[in-house]
Formats: structure tokens, C-alpha cells, sequence
């Protein structure tokens, strides 16, 4: 059940969840991927001789740093405090998030036997994330959450790869070359994202996002025959929960639609594609995008200028929620974010 949204009808009607839900608006929502974190000098006092995994598994320090740029930007949306691999670390697999690199993997996988030997995620994996997910539910009121999960693709190519890869060759090898290993890992990691997803769900967030972020690394047809009916599994499986399902990942200008099909009531777009294209690809879904996150290193003139752009081009979609086109960038100012915050808020008004 998407137990906070039902038993609260402002965070309900509130302009994120209507837009996530093709509704009218009373202005254009604007959230910002990566928006905890790397650019805000609160974060990294917080963080200060904490490891990224330890916080992740600290409710307080999650609480605490999903809050901050609610407070600081007045986004319309909070995205709970986390990183994609932390289900895999909660069910044992032995990796780490190494400062400046990423996740890491200690064996990658590549047989029957590596992916059997991971399990099966249950919701006792993750007390310390229904803890932080209803603490934050407490704190939030009516901003929604977005809970999140990484999709099958993108943390397959971390455990294939064993840590951060640019072309992807090792993952898409095992998925041309031993499609039976490739079938059997990405049915693990769908499992493991939808449980996760469900655990976040079931304390209190109100809307997810399935990040496939590495998507765009293989082509239509090798998207649509080994990724997306993962995609489509984990997102058809929170689809029973009524909370409203946004799909992203980078580069995918070419598999906008099919990313669509896979089930997700909003689709990203990354700052590649113009978002009037966007909007025409994802045919009678909303979308979620996209000023190209380097715009805020702009004179704010321009930045805004590029904004009022995006949002005009939005306003085709029957859903439309404003967002950077990919994650803030770290050295990003953020007094940069708050002008953007208050602008799209505000030029949007209806
Ligand atoms: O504000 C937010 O969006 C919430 C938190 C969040 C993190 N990771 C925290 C984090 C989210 C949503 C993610 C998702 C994530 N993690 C993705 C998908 C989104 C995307 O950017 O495409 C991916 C691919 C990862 C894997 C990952 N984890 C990367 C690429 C990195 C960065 C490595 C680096 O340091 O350059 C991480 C580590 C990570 N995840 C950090 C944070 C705040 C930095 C670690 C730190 O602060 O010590």
C-alpha cells in the first residue's frame, strides 16, 4: 500500500505526485537527481569520517542528509538518502563505494554459481531503511519521498565489471555470449530491486525511481530482448503498490519509448535530447528533465533562460516534472540550485 500518500491527501494532491500522475498542476515540480549529497558543504561536514556505506545504514545521518536540500532549495521532492548498490552490500555481497571511484565489487560475477551464491533480499536485509524511510515520512509532511533502486542493467554492470566501467564490454559479453548466466543475474538483481523498492514503499515513500543509468550503452534491440523485461518486472511489481514510477538513465535518447513500455508512469530524459523530442517518444507518459546539469556553471541569466525553455517545451507532455538531465555535478554552487528551484516554481505558476 503507498501508506503515506493515501493516509495524507496534501502530500497526495501535492504538484509532485499530480504531475507523476499526469494531473494538472498548480506549478511545474522541480526535484534535482543527486540533490543529497557531493554540493553542499552541510553534507560533507555531516560525512565528515563516516563511510558512505556506514551512512547509508545510520537512519539518523540518513534522516538528516535526505533533509537538508528540502530545506535548502524548498524542492518539491526529497529522494531518500541511499546509493543502488546498498541492497547488494545488505545482502552480503562483499563490495564497497571507494571515495572519487564508486561502488566496487570484490569477485565479479560470471557463472551459474556466482549469481546463486547471491540472495534473495527480505525486508529483514533492511531494518535500518524502513527506520529511515518512516522517520523521514515524519519529518517531510507533505513533500513526498522518492524512494529508489538501481535498475537490473546498471548494477549488473557493477557486479560484472567489479566496479565503474565506460564501455561496458565485460557485462555486454556475458549478455551476447552466455545469456543463460545473463537471464539468471538480471532475474536476481530485478528480484532484489523490487523488494527493496516494496520495503521503501511499505514505510512510507511515495513515488519511486528506477535508475538505469548505463542503459544506453546497448542498442534497441538487445534493450528490448535482455533489459527491459527486467525493467518491466520490477516496475510491474511496484505498480501493485499505486505509487507513481519514474524511469531514467543516460544516453538513452534512442530506447526513450521502449523505456517507457517497460512501465513506468514517468519517464527521464537525459540532457542529450531535446525535451519536445522526449515528450513525442514517451507518447502520452509524463517526463521528467532536463536542463544539461553544466548550465548552472552559466551565467544565471543564461541558466534561467534554458529553464524557461525546458519548461515550455514540458508543458506538451500531460505530465511534466522539472529536473537537472542527469545528477548535480559536485562542484555545483548551490545558490545556483536555489535560483533554479525558485524560478521554475515560480514562472510556472498557473
Ligand atoms: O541525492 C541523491 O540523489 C541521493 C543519493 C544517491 C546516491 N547515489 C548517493 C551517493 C543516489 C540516487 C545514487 C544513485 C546512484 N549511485 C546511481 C544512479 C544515478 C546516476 O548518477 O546515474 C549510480 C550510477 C550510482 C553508483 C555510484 N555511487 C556512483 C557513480 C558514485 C559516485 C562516485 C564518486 O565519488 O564520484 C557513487 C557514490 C555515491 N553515491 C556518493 C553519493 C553521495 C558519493 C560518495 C561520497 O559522498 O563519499
Amino acid at each position: 500500500m503507498p501508506a503515506a500518500s493515501t493516509n495524507n491527501p496534501e502530500l497526495y494532491e501535492s504538484p509532485f505526485l499530480k504531475a507523476a500522475r499526469s494531473e494538472p498542476v498548480p506549478h511545474t515540480p522541480v526535484w534535482f537527481m543527486r540533490q543529497a549529497g557531493r554540493s553542499l558543504p552541510e553534507y560533507l561536514k555531516i560525512r565528515e569520517g563516516v563511510t558512505m556505506l556506514d551512512s547509508c545504514t545510520r537512519p539518523e545521518l540518513v534522516v538528516e542528509i535526505t533533509m537538508q536540500p528540502v530545506r535548502r532549495y524548498g524542492v518539491d521532492a526529497a529522494i531518500f538518502f541511499s546509493d543502488i548498490v546498498l541492497p547488494l552490500k545488505a545482502v552480503g555481497v562483499d563490495l564497497d563505494i571507494v571515495p572519487g571511484v564508486g561502488p566496487v565489487v570484490a569477485r565479479p560475477v560470471s557463472t551459474l554459481a556466482d549469481v546463486a551464491a547471491i540472495p534473495d533480499l527480505t525486508p529483514d536485509h533492511v531494518p535500518f531503511i524502513t527506520e529511515a524511510v518512516q522517520g523521514l515520512v515524519g519529518e517531510l509532511g507533505n513533500t513526498p519521498l522518492i524512494g529508489f533502486a538501481g535498475a537490473p542493467f546498471t548494477v549488473a554492470s557493477y557486479l560484472v565489471e567489479g566496479g565503474p566501467s565506460k564501455e561496458h564490454a565485460r557485462t555486454k559479453a556475458l549478455m551476447f555470449g552466455a545469456p543463460d548466466v545473463w537471464d539468471a543475474l538480471m532475474r536476481k538483481i530485478s528480484g532484489i530491486a523490487a523488494a527493496y523498492l516494496e520495503v521503501q514503499v511499505e514505510a512510507g515513500a511515495s513515488a519511486v525511481q528506477l535508475f538505469d543509468s548505463w542503459a544506453g550503452a546497448v542498442t534497441r534491440e538487445d534493450y528490448r530482448t535482455h533489459v527491459q523485461p527486467h525493467s518491466a518486472r520490477v516496475l510491474e511489481r511496484i505498480g501493485e503498490t499505486g505509487v507513481p514510477r519514474i524511469h531514467f538513465g543516460v544516453g538513452t535518447g534512442e530506447i526513450l519509448d521502449l523505456m517507457g513500455e517497460a512501465g513506468a508512469d514517468v519517464v527521464g530524459v537525459d540532457w542529450r535530447v531535446p525535451l519536445s523530442a522526449g515528450v513525442e517518444r514517451v507518447g502520452g507518459r509524463a517526463v521528467q528533465g532536463n536542463l544539461d546539469p553544466t548550465l548552472v556553471f552559466a551565467p544565471t541569466e543564461v541558466m534561467l533562460d534554458r529553464a524557461r525553455a525546458v519548461l515550455e517545451a514540458g508543458a506538451a507532455a500531460p505530465g511534466h516534472i522539472f529536473n537537472l538531465g542527469h545528477g548535480v555535478i559536485p562542484s555545483t554552487d548551490p545558490d545556483q540550485l536555489a535560483r533554479l528551484t525558485h524560478f521554475v516554481q515560480e514562472e510556472s505558476r498557473r
